[in-house]
């Protein structure tokens, strides 16, 4: 099953470069099994394995996944700390593997938020994946689209007091230098699971033309095979960028 979707995905014809994701749905997968919200992000690492091995044989370059926003810093403590936890045990759990299957970690997010452990841990993992060339994996942890764009007119603005910048410069390459993603292409995709219709403060530059799939799957009930079922539904659209179809005259 999993091979034939995916031998249809290298048929497909463009495979996405880039492919972001809004990892939502932990706490509900839980509560309808009667567990603890904890156990459902518990149960969600195995999709993030499961998606990072999807992506690799599908042949994407860059994974990004988001895993705690700025806003999530508003949850219960203990809730907190459990992610925190489950962040820093993938790190350490993962990065033997991750380097084995030539993956390269990257964290992007606001670190200085994040407690000293948890923080050593993922730049650990960074670290030990450096020179991985099958995949690039970006962890947003403690990310908001608001607080990066806030953070890069701040740089910017100090550029220009500075004298080193004039504001007539600014266009979108130097704006995207200052943001958490520089040098990186715009997400081609981005599959937001457990069927919410929103961007919840998730790459808001980034995601300007960006295909949207929503997947009505449970993030812990996510697999790669539900990856290639998205990848699919890419294939199928026809990306205009704001201008006409490819062959169509304007009239
Ligand atoms: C996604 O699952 C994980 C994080 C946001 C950290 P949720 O915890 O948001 O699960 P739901 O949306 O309440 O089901
Ligand atoms: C988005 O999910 C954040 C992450 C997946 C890390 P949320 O569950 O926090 O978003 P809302 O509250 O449904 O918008
Ligand atoms: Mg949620």
């Amino acid at each position: 099953m999993a091979s034939d979707l995916l031998d249809r995905v290298r048929l497909g014809g463009g495979v996405p470069s880039h492919v972001a994701v809004i990892m939502d749905g932990n706490g509900r997968w839980a509560r309808e099994r009667g567990l603890p919200r904890h156990l459902g992000h518990r149960e969600g690492m195995k999709s993030v394995r499961e998606v990072v091995e999807g992506a690799v044989e599908a042949g994407i370059d860059i994974l990004t996944l988001f895993a705690f926003s700025t806003e999530n810093w508003k949850r219960p403590a203990r809730e907190i700390t459990a992610l925190m936890g489950l962040l820093q045990l993938y790190a350490r759990k993962e990065r033997a593997e991750l380097r084995r299957q030539g993956v390269q970690v990257h964290v992007l997010g606001d670190l200085d938020r994040v407690d000293d452990a948890t923080r050593s841990a993922v730049l650990e993992i960074v670290e030990g994946t450096r020179g991985g060339n099958a995949l690039r994996l970006n962890l947003m942890i403690s990310y908001g689209g608001r607080e990066e764009l806030l953070r890069a007119a701040r740089a910017l603005a100090d550029r220009v007091r500075a004298g080193e910048l004039d504001p007539a410069d600014i266009d979108d390459s130097v704006l995207e230098d200052s943001l958490f993603t520089r040098g990186l292409p715009s997400p081609d995709l981005l599959i937001r699971t457990s069927g919410e219709h929103r961007i919840s403060n998730f790459m808001l530059w980034q995601l300007a033309y960006t295909e949207l799939h929503i997947s009505p799957v449970y993030w812990p009930a996510f697999d790669r095979d539900h990856l290639f079922e998205a990848i699919l539904d890419y294939q199928r659209r026809e990306r205009r960028f704001g201008r006409v179809s490819v062959g169509v005259e304007a009239s």
